[in-house]
């Protein structure tokens, strides 16, 4: 199917109709990633109002485990703000195109979200990026959009944004700050909140330990598999983005015990022993993925709440 600007106004017009009056405008929207479907939590559960994406004009249907699959309207904590939860996000690697799985960005701004919050899990790279960390993203690297697969490629819809926009400056400076200002507050430690670089691949496998040393060696703190389509579509329509990473792993960056050399070893015919550790056993799962955001979903609710009563985002 080809997506047009018809295809965008369709789905926003029926959502529009069927949403309560107050949710006819939201200003804010968010995007939660793997095991991160919590999130929606922190909004008044008696006047929320659900979509599956399913019964949504344009919108495809989320496959993965750990993905909902819905589009949920709600009143946003004490200050009630209302708010756009896309709880399942599309993903590339599900064999959509990157226009389908954004298409709920432009049709939240075609809502009235100025600012959109977006959440992945992801690997770490970086060393000093542990296990459980949040990292605000102060800039990405998208491997797929370089070599081809950029979700502006086609027809330009003008009424969005320019034909070449600019996405140096994707993640708002003063929504990082907020964020930061909101972790410390909410109790966060100095050492578990970090900026850093999001590198997107499409995946679905995870990377090898030779693509994993490769984009470290090009500026990548973490790796997923998400985020960056949407941030850009987002960016090219002038809505202001907020990125949040939760390191559910460890990416295997080492190279691994040198097999050659220890069977000279064994044989006799070398003394010289293979320094390398051993990494054979360690493989990156999606089942680790889900449990490290359970232990630190709490606190990015938290972190959400906080960021989302600051004036500046009002
Ligand atoms: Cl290790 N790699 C990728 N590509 N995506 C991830 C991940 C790793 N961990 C969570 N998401």
């Amino acid at each position: 199917m080809t997506i047009t600007q018809e295809t965008y106004e369709t789905s926003a017009n029926y959502l529009k109709n069927l949403v309560p009056k107050e949710f006819q405008t939201v200003k804010f929207g968010i995007i939660c990633g793997s095991g991160l479907g919590g999130l929606v939590d922190t909004i008044d559960q008696s006047t929320k109002v659900e979509f599956p994406y399913e019964t949504i004009p344009g919108f495809v249907s989320s496959t993965v485990v750990g993905h909902a699959g819905k589009l949920v309207f709600g009143h946003l904590g004490e200050s009630r703000k209302p708010t756009v939860f896309m709880c399942g996000r599309f993903h590339f690697y599900e064999g959509h195109n990157l226009q389908q799985c954004t298409l709920p960005v432009r049709v939240m701004k075609l809502l009235g979200v100025e600012t959109l919050v977006v959440t992945n899990a992801c690997g770490s790279l970086n060393p000093e990026h542990k296990v459980g960390d949040l990292m605000i993203l102060n800039d990405h690297l998208s491997l797929p959009g370089l070599a081809g697969n950029n979700p502006l490629i086609g027809h330009n819809f003008d009424s969005f944004g320019p034909r070449f926009p600019p996405v140096s400056d994707t993640y708002t400076y003063n929504l990082r700050k907020i964020a930061f200002k909101a972790a410390l507050e909410i109790g966060i430690k100095q050492d578990d909140i970090r900026e850093g670089v999001y590198a997107f691949v499409a995946g679905p496998s995870y990377e090898t330990r030779v693509e994993a040393r490769y984009l470290a060696s090009i500026g990548a703190d973490v790796v997923g598999m998400s985020t960056v389509p949407e941030a850009i579509v987002a960016r090219h329509c002038g809505i202001k983005v907020l990125g949040i990473s939760l390191v559910t792993n460890a990416v295997v960056v080492a190279r691994g015990k040198d097999a050659k050399k220890e069977v000279l070893v064994e044989l006799g015919l070398s003394t010289e022993e293979d320094t390398e550790i051993d990494i054979e056993g360690y493989k990156a799962n999606h089942e680790e993925v889900l449990e490290t955001s359970a232990l630190r979903a709490v606190d990015l609710q938290k972190l959400f709440l906080c960021f989302t009563s600051s004036s500046y985002t009002m």
